[in-house]
Parts: structure tokens; C-alpha cells; sequence
């Protein structure tokens, strides 16, 4: 290779880390791109006095630095006011029309807020020469070697038919991580026990002042241009004629930026922006509006440290600071012991949040939250809350650990503890809970009756948690289990809410199950009860009495068996048509079944073999009548066989409403997209699932199709 072929493969690489990058569309297949690369490194192996600063192969600098040097932005970098409502938003317009009152009409450029680190970037003769934070926006710190790690920042513009190489250019821009690299990465420091980020942009701005390059490099950083600095020799007009010249440069813009003429467009805009925010790769906290022009912003001018001539127009914060004011431990109906942190109220995500979860052990053993810490918390769209960060700095001396009981909060009965590593897969991937028979880990079907080991393959790392031992005497425990009985997809009684039962329960009305269907006869002490009137006890019992015709599916969902959903009891239903037969199935028969492994087949078994359940269900059974099922004939279930996916908001049917419905016409229903699938139904912005539909090549409907595609299922497989 001479050194003008040396250049050319330089250019080659450059071109491809642009394609790929930037634009996300590589157009040689990643092998292929290796091999130049290795092609490079050979080069410049065997020629080191001929490897320039800008080569590809320069992205990790080897010599980690021992602190930053300050560096003294040549331009300020200015920081943006906020607006939370369209009429601070009108207010934004009336002051920059008073400014240019003799010009009616105007472009403004809306564009994402993205909820990174502002770097500026200094190219000089086309060539990337320091990169720096923004620090207070006059001095920042020059981080150069770790912004060459970035691989979609250019080390050397683009060369363009049309655009001259600016002698120096100062880019500026937001580094971030975008959504699904932070939870890869964050996954992967949590198995390595190495520190977890709070959020995307904590970890785009701790990895941009790392010391040792090369630890950058290995963080997912990616850049998007959102202004400039110091120029010269750029001939640009408007922010619009800006972007389109820095990205044919090389320069990654964002494809979500509008150009728009009036308020209400930009209203639109924002309005758009949040209803997509969720799918928006990466974490934006709002929008910006800036006037396109440049003669019309130097017009506009600024105030103190920020541009009179744009605004970030904000989206309800999805993260807020809080104090924990206390950590209890809440008894869910499989006995299981959730840490729950109370909180001080505070809005989030549009909503006010008190209590957060704290899931398992496992995450209380990380967070280590203490009641009186201030903490982050966080609601995206209409996730739960999390704990994000415990504000350590904060933290009040004498705070104390949270002490994992030992015994159960609500009825006193020990605590048993499942670790971590009690469950491991054996053949066929099914999952067994784990025992130790002598020194050797094996596994056995959790049925001390009908034992079976198998040599483990693996273990899941599932997470620990506690339980109350007591099973159906624990107060709490029961209530969540009758909570479970009375719901809309189990017996569905109207008038029996969790308030109601709970003083039921103390007044010792109903002790289980069954004793709901006894309540008739107490209704002249439910009468007297303070806020039971005669009509809210008769719609009580009348509803009660019309629930003791049940469905066989319903019935087995109600009774609250492990991991036996709706889906599971339906099947359970279908295959065995009546009650007893359920009761009496064996291991071997269950697993036979669809959709039932060895674990869930295990969960039944032990259900219908503890002499609790034997009990109430001889209580509970005469009480009712069990439904027969119907037997479909062929034509009335022109769906068997169908496997469908609903996905996508629906508007003419509520998903449970189709659900049930192609569930009624023979079709499974199943909640994630694989090969197996046959149809996927679409609503309005349908996300993951219909993308992973089209990459498998499935058959998508949408709403509108849905008619024909039940005239004619077979058309569509
Ligand atoms: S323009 C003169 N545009 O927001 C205007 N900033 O609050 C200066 N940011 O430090 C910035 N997205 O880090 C601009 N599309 C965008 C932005 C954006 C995020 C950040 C940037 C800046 C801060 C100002």
C-alpha cells in the first residue's frame, strides 16, 4: 500500500463508520469492514511514522490522562429558559415579536430536547482536533482523547461537491446513550457487580470524563449536532441551512427536527414528540423552538446566558427528588414479602407518587434505602415507579439499614427465605427448583411425593425473596387471596373492593373462599354495618348469588394457583372439561399439555395436594355450579390453530373485548411476537412487537381488516 492508497482506505473506513453511525445504514456487511480495518492496522503496524492523528484506527488514545485541562470556550455556551404550558409559551412569542415587529412571518425549528451532555467539538481544516464539555458553560473540560471514542463523531468532515471544508468549525451537540445500549449496559455492570448508572445521562456524562479513553470506548456514547460556535469560512443562513450542510459533512443530525411557521404547529409538534417520546430511541426531557433565522435571532438578541430567540418548551419531569418517610413490607396472596418504600408525595411523570416498590431483596441489598434518604424517583409513561438513586451525600448520620424480618409482619409466623439460586433449568430448558443431594446440585420436580432428579444444565439467577410461612392463616395473605377470588376475570362479584373485604375479614364474615357465598345469611348484621346500606348489601348479594354459576376456567383461575393465569386455567379447562379431573391430574398428563412446563405442572399438583386446599374446596365446591363447556364444533371455531398477537392501541374493540373474541372463535392469544405466530392485530402506534412481526415476516392486519380476515381466516395464514 503506497500513502495515497493509505489515505484512500482511510476515507473508506470513514465513509462506512459514517454509514453506520450516523446514518445506521452500513452497506458492507460488518466482516467485510473488519477486514479493512485489519487492512489499516497492518499498514500502520508496518509504517507507524506514517499514522495520522485522524485515523480511524487513533478513535482510543492508549495514554489515560491524570486529570482534564480547562479549556476557555471561544464562544459561550449558552443554556436554554423553559416553558411548561402553551401560555408561557405565547408569552415566548409575543416578546420575540416585539422585536421584530415589521416581520409577520417566520420560520422556527423545532427539535427534540435530548437529555444528554453538550460537548462542542472543534474541527479545524475539516480535521477533529479537541473535543470539550461545557462546564459552566465558559470553561469546560478538554476530553478530546475520549470524544474520538465516539465512533458517530467524524475524525475528519466529509468531503462535499458543494461544500467548501470550513477552516475552523466549533460543533456543538448533546453526547447520550440511547435507551436500549443503557440497559444493556447497566445489565451488564449489574452481573459484573460493577456501578449501575441512574439514568442515560448520568452515564453519558460520567463515561465523557473518564481518565482512561479507553474505558470510554467501551461505553455505548453516540452525538447529535444541535448548534454551533465560533465559525470560519462556513456560509450558513438559517439553522435549517446549517443542519443540512453539517450533516452533508458527515455531521449526525436529528431526523426529528421540524421546520414550522406559527405557534400552533409548534403546539403540534410537542404534542406529537410526547405521544412517540416512549419509542424515541433515545431520552428527551422536551422541545426546543428556535427561530431559523440568523439575521432575525442577531435581531432578537439574548438575555444574560441564554438566547431570547429560542426556548426549551418541557415535558412533565419523568424524575423527581423525594424523601422515603418509611420501608414496610407488604404480604402479597402468594405470601411473598414486598419491601414497599413510602414517600413523601411529589408529581412525576403526571402523576403524584407515595409508595414505590422496592421488588425483592435483592434490589433492597443494592439500593440500601433508609427512611429519611432522599431519593430519585422515576415514572416514564405508565410504568411503575422505581427507585433510581439514593442520595448517599445526604444521607442522615444515625439512619439504620432496613432489618429483613424474620417473622411475618401480619401474622407472626416465620419468614422462609428463597435465594437466588433455588431454581435451575434441566433438560429441555424446563425449570425445576433446586435441591442439594449430597455435594451435588441436582433438581427435582418440587414434589417430595414424586421425586425426580435430573442433572442441571444451569441455574437461574432468579431473584431472592421472603415469604410468610403461614400459607391461608396469615390476614394479609387471605385478603389478597379473596381479592384475587372477587376479580373481574375470576367471579367477578361487583361490590366486594378490597375496603370491604378487609372488614370483612376483621369481623370475621369470611374466613375464606366460601363464606363469601354465606353471607346471605348475615344480612341484617351487614345492614347495620356503618356505610353498608340496604341497597349496596342487596346488589352485594345479588351479585354474589349470580357468580355461583361459574365458568370451569374461571373457577381455577380464581383459586389464585402459582403462575396458573388466565391463559393456563383456560387451557386446564379446554383439556380436562370438568373440576375433578382437574384435581386429579397427574404430573406427566399436565406437562403434556400446551403451554405447561414442569414447574407450573408442579405449582398444581402441590396446590390441589395441601390439605388447605382440600379443605376449602369441600367448603367451596358445594356452594357452586360449575358451568359445562361447551364442546365447538369445527365451524364454530374457525380460528383454532391461529396463534395471534394483539399489539398497538385498538380503537373500535378493547383488547380484552377482541381478545376474548378470537379466544371464543378457537385462536390462542399470546402477548409476544416469535416464529410461531400466525397473525399480528395492529392498533395505532404498535411498537416492538410489529416490528418484530415484519422482521419474521408475519402476517400483520390491522383494525379495519379485521372483518375480512374473519370472513376468511385462511387467506391469511
Ligand atoms: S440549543 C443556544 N438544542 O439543553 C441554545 N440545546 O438547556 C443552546 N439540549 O446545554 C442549546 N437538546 O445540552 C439546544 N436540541 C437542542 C438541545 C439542547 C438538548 C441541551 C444542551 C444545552 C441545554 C440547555
Amino acid at each position: 500500500m503506497n500513502s495515497e492508497e493509505y489515505e484512500n482506505l482511510k476515507n473508506l473506513i470513514r465513509k462506512h463508520d459514517y454509514n453506520y453511525y450516523v446514518q445506521d445504514d452500513p452497506d458492507i456487511p460488518d466482516s467485510e469492514y473488519d477486514n479493512l480495518f485489519q487492512q489499516l492496522l497492518k499498514f500502520e503496524k508496518n509504517h507507524p511514522k506514517l499514522i495520522s492523528q485522524d485515523s480511524p484506527s487513533q478513535r482510543v488514545g492508549i495514554i489515560p490522562e491524570s486529570s482534564f485541562a480547562s479549556f476557555t470556550h471561544k464562544k459561550q455556551m449558552l443554556s436554554l429558559a423553559n416553558v411548561f404550558s402553551p401560555d408561557e409559551l405565547n408569552d415566548f412569542f409575543i416578546r420575540v415579536k416585539k422585536r421584530i415587529v415589521d416581520i409577520e412571518k417566520f420560520d422556527i425549528l423545532c427539535e427534540p430536547k435530548m437529555d444528554g451532555a453538550a460537548v462542542s467539538l472543534i474541527y479545524e481544516n475539516g480535521i477533529l482536533v479537541k473535543g470539550i464539555t461545557r462546564g459552566d458553560g465558559s470553561i469546560g473540560e478538554d476530553v478530546t482523547s475520549n470524544i474520538k471514542t465516539i465512533k458517530s463523531i467524524p475524525q475528519k468532515l466529509l468531503p462535499s461537491s458543494t461544500i467548501n471544508i470550513p477552516r475552523y468549525l466549533e460543533v456543538r451537540g448533546e453526547v447520550y446513550i440511547s435507551k436500549k445500549d443503557f440497559d444493556y449496559l447497566n445489565t451488564n455492570a449489574m452481573k459484573n457487580s460493577e456501578k449501575v448508572f441512574a439514568n442515560p445521562r448520568n452515564a453519558a456524562a460520567g463515561s465523557l470524563r473518564q481518565l482512561d479513553p479507553a474505558i470510554t470506548a467501551k461505553r455505548p456514547l453516540s452525538f447529535i449536532t444541535h448548534g454551533f460556535g465560533e465559525c470560519e469560512g462556513f456560509d450558513v443562513e438559517s439553522l435549517s441551512d446549517f443542519f443540512e450542510k453539517i450533516s452533508q459533512l458527515g455531521m449526525p443530525t436529528n431526523n426529528l427536527n421540524k421546520l414550522v411557521d406559527n405557534m400552533s404547529s409548534c403546539l403540534e409538534y410537542y404534542e406529537s414528540i410526547l405521544k412517540t417520546r416512549e419509542k424515541i430511541p433515545f431520552d428527551i426531557d422536551g422541545v426546543v423552538y428556535k427561530i431559523n433565522d440568523f439575521k432575525l435571532q442577531e435581531r432578537i438578541g439574548f438575555i444574560s446566558r441564554s438566547p431570547r430567540w429560542a426556548i426549551a418548551h418541557k415535558f412533565p419531569a419523568e424524575e423527581a427528588l423525594t424523601i422515603i418517610e418509611s420501608i414496610n413490607f407488604q404480604i402479597g396472596r402468594t405470601g411473598v414479602l414486598t419491601p414497599v418504600a413510602r414517600l413523601k408525595p411529589v408529581k412525576v411523570g403526571g402523576v403524584i407518587v407515595s409508595n414505590c416498590t422496592l421488588h425483592n431483596i435483592d434490589e433492597l441489598i443494592r439500593l440500601d434505602p433508609r427512611v429519611g434518604d432522599q431519593v430519585i424517583i422515576r415514572r416514564a409513561g405508565d410504568v411503575i415507579p422505581q427507585i433510581v438513586k439514593v442520595n448517599i451525600l445526604e444521607r442522615k448520620k444515625n439512619s439504620l439499614k432496613v432489618t429483613i424480618p424474620s417473622s411475618c409482619p401480619s401474622c407472626g409466623s416465620d419468614v422462609i427465605q428463597e435465594n437466588a439460586s433455588d431454581w435451575g433449568v434441566y433438560d429441555n430448558k424446563k425449570q425445576a427448583k433446586v435441591k442439594t443431594f449430597g455435594s451435588k446440585i441436582e433438581a427435582n420436580y418440587f414434589i417430595e411425593s414424586d421425586l425426580e432428579r435430573f442433572e442441571l444444565k444451569e441455574i437461574i439467577n432468579k431473584a431472592a425473596f421472603i415469604k410468610c410461612s403461614s400459607d391461608f392463616t396469615c390476614p394479609e395473605i387471605l385478603k389478597g387471596s379473596l381479592i384475587h377470588f372477587v376479580s373481574r376475570k375470576a367471579f367477578d362479584i361487583e361490590g366486594l373492593g378490597q375496603e370491604i373485604i378487609t372488614t370483612l375479614v376483621k369481623l370475621g364474615f369470611i374466613k375464606d373462599q366460601s363464606d363469601i357465598f354465606k353471607l346471605l345469611n348475615h344480612k341484617d348484621e351487614l345492614e347495620q354495618l356503618d356505610g353498608f346500606g340496604k341497597k349496596s348489601i342487596n346488589n352485594l348479594l345479588a351479585s354474589i348469588q349470580e357468580s355461583r354459576s361459574v365458568d370451569l376456567s374461571r373457577l381455577i383461575y380464581s383459586l389464585g394457583i402459582p403462575e396458573v393465569g388466565e391463559a393456563t386455567s383456560r387451557n386446564l379447562a379446554n383439556a380436562y372439561l370438568n373440576f375433578e379431573k382437574v384435581q386429579n391430574a397427574s404430573f406427566k398428563d399436565l406437562v403434556e399439555l400446551d403451554d405447561i412446563g414442569s414447574k407450573v405442572a408442579a405449582n398444581i399438583i402441590n396446590y390441589f395436594q395441601d390439605s388447605h386446599t382440600t379443605s376449602l374446596l369441600s367448603k367451596l365446591l358445594p356452594e357452586l355450579s360449575v358451568n359445562k363447556i361447551k364442546l365447538l364444533s369445527r365451524k364454530e371455531t374457525p380460528l383454532k390453530g391461529f396463534l395471534i398477537v394483539l399489539t398497538g392501541k385498538l380503537a373500535k374493540y378493547s383488547r380484552d373485548e377482541l381478545k376474548e373474541n378470537l379466544i371464543n372463535l378457537g385462536a390462542k392469544v399470546s402477548s409476544s411476537v416469535s416464529k410461531k405466530t400466525t397473525i399480528v392485530i395492529a392498533g395505532e402506534n404498535a411498537g416492538s412487537k410489529l416490528k418484530k412481526a415484519n422482521d419474521l415476516g408475519i402476517n400483520i392486519i390491522d383494525e379495519d381488516n379485521y372483518t375480512n380476515f374473519l370472513n376468511d381466516p385462511s387467506k391469511y395464514i
